[in-house]
């Protein structure tokens, strides 16, 4: 675990200062008891500032979400001047609203290759910084995958757009009997294996599936008690027959997952799209709570980041095979 000491000054004008040295004080107490080095130290605290700070293992990632490039490069200088004066020469890796927007349509942006490892909870994970448009680990996630982990003991959890299979990897670590992780892409899948490997756990009890999550629904017939979804907003691949539209596809999705899950078993569905509606009808036969409050964790302070719900089947609607399968739109 690595916690950065903190050069705590006597200099007071800096308002940005004054907020980043407030949190990480505040945060280094909770991150030393849950085990976790890795968190967001700055979430648009500030009106003037909008820009996230995250802090890996000692390392900070700043994205900055301002579409006025004189704004941030103003910013920019500020906030590493800040970062240094309160932390010294820790690495300090810019992402910019401005430019990704321009990379959106490729998943590399380096390769610089610069892997290191994060604990989250007391779990490793493998980051980088510097090669790819997200970390590897999506932070505002934290808190959902502890609920998913507190429930994963002697259970069998499938987990849908796994990305680097970090809920699977939880999941085994507080005792899964077997997970299935799925994600369409080869890098994620692979980075995925990383993830169990440096928690000693066996790829035979916990496999990835490289796959298109709607292709894959079509043929699984295992049975899960826990299935986590987290698809990204909307997604287009050669790999798949059709774009996948979280707003549009939900539906069928939630539907043809229902399908798999054992008795008094539960889905946690989550998506990051902003304007998300969720249309209860569209899925008759299930229990439905949203639970965002829940799983945002206590250093995002933009409480939108996603929502997210648990659903179960009502026990007459059980074996799912009696729910009808509907459009969302
Ligand atoms: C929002 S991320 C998922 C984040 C992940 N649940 C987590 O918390 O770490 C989206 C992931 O979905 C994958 N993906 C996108 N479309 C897909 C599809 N149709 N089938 C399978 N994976 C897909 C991407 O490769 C990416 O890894």
């Amino acid at each position: 675990m690595i916690l950065p000491p903190i050069h705590d000054g006597e200099d007071k004008s800096s308002p940005l200062k004054n907020c980043i040295r407030n949190n990480y004080k505040h945060l280094r107490k909770w991150a030393k008891r849950m085990n976790t080095d890795c968190f967001r130290l700055y979430d648009r605290d500030i009106k003037e500032y909008p820009l996230a700070i995250d802090l890996y293992a000692g390392r900070f990632c700043v994205q900055y979400f301002s579409y006025d490039r004189e704004e941030e490069e103003r910013d920019t200088s500020e906030v590493d001047g800040v970062l240094r004066s309160l932390f010294g020469d820790c690495p300090i890796y810019s992402r910019s609203r401005i430019r990704r927007r321009r990379l959106e349509q490729y998943e590399k942006r380096g390769q610089e290759r610069e892997f290191f490892t994060v604990c989250e909870h007391g779990v490793q994970f493998a980051v980088n910084l510097t090669d790819y448009l997200d970390t590897g680990l999506f932070l505002d996630h934290r808190a959902m995958r502890r609920l998913v982990a507190s429930e994963a003991k002697e259970k069998r959890l499938l987990n849908l757009f796994a990305y680097t299979c970090s809920f699977s990897v939880h999941a085994a670590v507080s005792g899964a009997t077997y997970t299935k992780s799925v994600d369409m892409s080869n890098t994620y899948t692979l980075w995925g294996r990383d993830n169990f490997e440096l928690n000693h756990l066996p790829l035979q009890t916990n496999p990835i599936i490289r796959e298109d999550c709607m292709k894959f629904l079509e043929y699984e017939t295992e049975k899960y008690d826990i299935i986590v979804i987290d698809p990204p907003t909307i997604s287009r691949s050669k790999r798949m027959d059709e774009i996948f539209e979280v707003q549009k596809d939900y539906g069928k999705l939630i539907t043809k997952s229902l399908k798999l899950l054992t008795r008094d078993g539960v889905v946690y569905f989550s998506t990051n799209y902003t304007k998300f509606s969720f249309d209860e009808s569209t899925i008759p036969g299930c229990k439905m709570e949203e639970i965002s409050s829940q799983t945002i964790p206590l250093d995002f302070h933009k409480k939108k980041i996603h929502r997210s719900w648990k659903l179960s089947l009502f026990k007459g609607a059980f074996p799912p095979a009696s729910v009808p399968v509907m459009n969302a739109q």
